[in-house]
Parts: structure tokens; sequence; C-alpha cells
């Protein structure tokens, strides 16, 4: 069988022997945290402001067209995660429904979007946590608290959190799934306080000019600006949701958990963003909150709550990790599944005997994403993981409407409705937001792909569990 028509079937992947699966640990509650731990972070907490800077008011905009394409992502990804509650999320689907090249090449967006995912967070949480500081007098010197970009060496807190996390996470799923619950708790919570807050300021002319930027992405000098530049980085604030279907292995009862799990934590993070981003734009005008690493503390502070600013500032501390650990745990289990398939190493994702983990694979991602955000800005890291999602996402609603046809009569726990609506939408609307992306973002991406091709190529072409079949047969 020739590389390009190597396929795996549902069938297989539902049946898979229990010497090769993942331990069955979760429920639903522990699904919605996962997602709502995995979606509310950085994105809502510090690109709020650099959406804003690109689209002023209109950035609310930008919530509605990123929360939309997202939500029909997610409705897909609830469809085929309850279909093949396989781990391994967009690339497991891939493999069955377009083979393993394709696969491969989803495989390696998602190593990408995971790993840059955790490093963004990672400054994102950095820029909260050294204000925090800055707030009860311990002043941390700027060569150690940025990169170079900003006048600095290093992002040390950056760096440091990455670690924590990767060390929580070597600890077990179970452990980490429940001190995760707690924390998503707290950052939800401080998000209505600050709603409550900000809207007593509200004051409806920060809302003219709404649109000062125009609508489509373009280039004002060195700023991107447009409602759609904006979108194309506020995307990240929606994601996580996918993180949800990396735990399916590990579901207790994944026909019926994956799907509340996923469109659950979708739901109840649109809304608090819609909230939280009506109440910043009417309490401020943006102008004057887009630039801050802490736009939110920044806001209260400015208003004249320094107690509910701190709050802000130690539930962003506290709980950010929640999203690091998310995609720390699901940039864990892909390197497992795509071992399992034999295009990594095996001993990548070779699972720690005594902690049920893959330890060794959670140290690499600590290493490679804390050289990452220990070095590159914010807005650089987060474009380049949507530049992933969005490769991600598309193959999910493609996998989808290629189902439809290919096997109608499959039974289907969970059915996305009006697929031939709402699967198109997802493919326009990512197609949209990758082009919106600034130009640097994309060829970043495609010199990424171009490696991962070479590597398929010259490595995993012939390390593929599917071509040892082959092999042994012939
Ligand atoms: N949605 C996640 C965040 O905003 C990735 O941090």
């Amino acid at each position: 069988m020739a590389f390009w028509n190597r396929r795996t079937s549902i069938d297989a992947l539902n049946n898979l022997d229990d010497r090769h699966r993942l331990k069955r640990t979760l429920r639903w509650p522990h699904l919605v945290a996962l997602g709502v731990g995995a979606i509310v972070g950085t994105g809502i907490y510090t690109l709020i402001g650099i959406g804003a800077g690109r689209a002023g008011p209109a950035v609310i905009l930008a919530f509605v067209i990123a929360g939309a394409v997202c939500a029909c992502a997610a409705l897909c990804y609830a469809e085929l995660a309850t279909l093949m509650p396989a781990a391994g999320s967009a690339y497991t689907y891939t493999y069955a429904v377009g083979g393993e090249l394709l696969a491969w090449i989803v495989g390696w967006s998602l190593i990408l979007e995971y790993s840059v995912v955790c490093s963004a967070v990672a400054v994102g949480w950095s820029g909260y946590a050294v204000g925090f500081l800055d707030s009860i007098g311990l002043h941390l010197p700027v060569w150690l608290t940025a990169g170079p970009h900003a006048g600095g060496i290093v992002n040390l807190p950056a760096v440091v959190i990455l670690f924590a996390v990767a060390g929580l996470l070597m600890l077990g799923t179970r452990e980490s799934a429940t001190v995760n619950a707690f924390l998503v708790v707290f950052k939800v919570l401080a998000l209505l306080v600050f709603i409550v807050i900000a809207a007593k300021a509200f004051n409806g002319s920060h809302f003219t000019p709404f649109m000062p930027f125009g609508f489509g992405a373009h280039t004002d000098g060195t700023e991107v600006r447009g409602v759609m530049a904006a979108a194309a980085i506020i995307f990240f604030a929606f994601y996580g949701f996918d993180a949800v279907s990396t735990a399916a292995e590990e579901t207790i009862d994944p026909k019926r958990d994956l799907a509340r799990g996923i469109i659950g934590s979708m739901i109840v993070c649109t809304l608090l963003y819609m909230g939280v981003a009506a109440a910043a734009l009417g309490a401020m005008r943006y102008e004057e909150f887009s630039a801050s690493p802490e736009p939110l503390a920044f806001i209260l502070r400015t208003l004249g709550s320094p107690l509910a600013a701190t709050l802000i500032a130690a539930a962003a501390v506290i709980a950010l990790p929640t999203v690091i650990l998310a995609f720390m745990y699901g940039q864990s289990r892909i390197f497992f599944v795509m071992a399992r398939d034999g295009l990594l190493p095996h001993r990548l994702g070779s699972i720690n005997a005594h902690r049920g983990t893959p330890v060794a694979m959670i140290l690499v991602t600590a290493i490679v994403t804390s050289l990452i955000g220990g070095i590159f800005p914010l807005a650089e890291i987060a474009e380049l993981a949507n530049a992933g999602t969005l490769c991600a996402f598309i193959a999910v609603a493609a996998c989808v409407l290629a189902l439809r046809v290919r096997e109608p009569a499959r039974p289907r726990v969970f059915t996305t409705p009006w697929p031939w609506v709402v699967a198109p939408f997802a493919i326009a609307g990512c197609v949209y937001l990758f082009v919106s992306l600034p130009p640097a973002t994309r060829t970043r991406f495609f010199i990424w792909n171009a490696l991962g091709l070479v590597v398929y190529l010259l490595y995993a072409r012939f390390s593929s569990v599917l071509a040892k079949r082959v092999y042994q047969r012939a």
C-alpha cells in the first residue's frame, strides 16, 4: 500500500486492546472543567488588549467572529470525538478519514499549536505575575521579566511556570484534573467580579468611533490593524475545547460525556467573554488599556478599585496555569498517539510505569516551550499557535463532511446540526482567519510544516505501524 493511501479504520480505533490504552478516570464535570480550564486564559485576560489596539471598540465584533467560527468547529469536534473516542483529537480523526499523510500534517500542526499555546499563556501569566509582585512592593528587573524584543534577556517567570506545570502533570491525570477544577472556579469568579465592577463605570461614548481601523486585516506602518486582524489573534481566546477531545480515551463514558464537555465549556466561555469585553470597553477607552500586559487589572486599578485589581491579578496568577496544564496534557497525548502509530519514536510516547503518565515527553515539552516563551513576544507566539489550530479545525470540519458522504449510515452519538452549513462555515471561517494572520506568521507555519514533511518522508513513512504491517504481510 502506498503511504498516501494508508488509513486505519474507525472500528480499529474503537477496539484498541487494553494494553495500548490510557487509564479511564474522567467524567463529564472533569471534562467541562478541563475545557473551561483550557479555554479561559491569556486570550481574555491579556490578548483582549492587543485585539482592542488592532480593531478599536470593534474588538467586540472580532470576539463574535472568532466565537462563531469556533462554535461551528466545536460542533464538528463533538461529532468526531463521540464517534472515535480515542486519544489524539484531530490527528486521530484525520488518520481514520483522510489517511496517514494528512494525519501527519495535522498532528505536526497540533504539536506546534499545543507547544506554542503553552508558551503564549506563560508569557501572559508572567505579565500578571510581574504586575502582582509590583503591587506588593516586589520589583523584578526588566532583564529577568522580558525577552530581547522588549529590552530584557529572558522572561524568567514564564519559564518557571512552564516547569511547575510540567511537574504537576507528571504526577498523574486524576490529580491534575481535581486541582484544575478548583482553579477553574476561581478564574471564572474573578472575571465575574471584573464584569460587575467595570459595568458600574459603563460609558456608551467609549464605543465611538466603533471601527476606527476598518474591517479587513492590513498593516499600517509597523502596526497590524482591522477587525479581522483582531479576530485572527482573539481566536486564541476561544479554543481549548479541543483539549477535551484529547482526553477521550481516559473518559469513563465517552459517548455521553464528550459532547457535554465540549459544548458545555464552549457555551460558558462565550457568554463570559461577551460580558468581559463589553464591560472593559465601556469602562475605559480602548487606547488606554490596549498596551498593558495586564489589561483587566489595569482597568480596575485605574477605576479606583485596587483591591479588585489585586484579586484579578491573583486569579490570573493562580489560575492561568490551568490552560498550560490542559495544553501540555494534550501535547503529551498527541505525542503518545503518534508514537503508538509508529510515526514518532516509541521512547517519546512511553508511559512511566509508576505514575501512568508520559514523563519523558512532558519534560521535553517543558524545555521547548520555555525556550519559546522565555524569548519571544506574546502576539507572535499566540498567532503561530492560532495558525496550527486553524489547520486542525479545518481538518476536523472536512472529516465530518467526508464521513457524511462515505459512511452516512454509521450510527452517531452526537450529530452536528445542519452539517452542510456548519462544517463549510467552519472551514471558510478558519481560512479567512488564517489569511488575516500577519504574513510572517503564515511563513513560519509553512516552514514548520515543510520541516514536518521532510521528517515524514525520511523517518515516519518507514517507522509507521501501518507500513510495518504491510511489509510483514508481503
Ligand atoms: N484559549 C486559551 C487562552 O486564551 C488558549 O489562553
